[in-house]
């Protein structure tokens, strides 16, 4: 199967709904690859997924670089989509620059990914301006969840119009797609049929163009907190904690090796 780009992605709204999950490692990738997902994301949700931060905030470029590397070589058709993290990109569309260039040098991926809406045109365009692929993040934005909380976004009339002249604004900025964060589901309805590029949804209803969700939290790994628009496909937490239970009781009993496990 050929390898996608951002340009497939971005020609499969209105053709194809577009399936997307966070991946952090090389194993994983492999099983979500062969599952036949068009766009795999290495988000900076590794900082609570994998790393045990309570937020995204401490995670750093070399971070991303390491996770998205591994990932990349477990990869042969999706897109891989390399967050940026905090403070990796805010600063300048220069500083912007060379990060994504860092992203895309040192691991292979096929674009990037960074939060913000009208006031981040400028540096969606830089990258994009320069080669690189950019995909936008609107509504709930994690890395600013200090200023605006893990709460829905674009309730009432001004937050709604605010959130549709982002999305506008960062498709002119020429982003192949824009991933959309927990607002109401009409609001991404509204938002996904007046822009040209696929909108991504997590937590945005089911009139976007593709989904989105955290990769713990399909599997039951996510931990205490559970999002209501997570679906929970697996509770392999307690696979996990079964397994590794009954090890425990082969090896005390010696069931574990038997003869099959052992060198002549
Ligand atoms: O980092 C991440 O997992 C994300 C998703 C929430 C879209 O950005």
């Amino acid at each position: 199967m050929k390898q996608l780009d951002a340009q497939d992605i971005r020609n499969m709204k209105g053709r194809e709904k577009i399936s997307c999950l966070t991946v952090y490692n090389a194993p994983v990738a492999r099983a979500l690859d062969a599952a036949g997902l068009p766009l795999l994301l290495v988000g900076d949700s590794v900082g609570t997924t994998e790393l045990g931060y309570s937020s995204t905030i401490p995670v750093t470029l070399d971070d991303m670089v390491r996770h998205t590397a591994a990932v990349v070589r477990g990869v042969s058709h999706a897109l891989v989509l390399a967050d940026m993290p905090f403070m990796s990109y805010q600063e300048s569309p220069v500083q912007a620059l060379r990060s994504a260039g860092r992203l895309l040098q040192e691991t292979g991926c096929g674009a990037v990914k960074l939060e913000g809406g009208e006031f981040r045109a400028p540096t969606i365009r830089t990258l994009v301006q320069n080669g690189i692929p950019v995909c936008a993040h609107i509504g709930l934005t994690p890395q600013s969840h200090a200023q605006l909380g893990y709460r829905v976004q674009g309730r009432g009339d001004a937050a709604a119009a605010q959130l549709l002249a982002d999305a506008r604004a960062v498709a002119d900025a020429g982003a192949f797609a824009v991933v959309l964060e927990c607002i109401p589901a009409d609001l991404a309805k509204a938002v996904t049929e007046s822009v040209t590029i696929p909108t991504i949804g997590i937590g945005a209803g089911p009139h976007c163009d593709g989904q989105v969700l955290v990769l713990h939290d399909i599997l039951g790994m996510g931990g205490a907190i559970h999002p209501r628009f997570a679906k929970c496909y697996v509770d392999l937490a307690a696979q996990i904690q079964t397994a590794a239970e009954t090890y425990k009781s082969e090896v005390l009993s010696g069931t574990y090796p038997g003869p099959e496990h052992q060198y002549t």
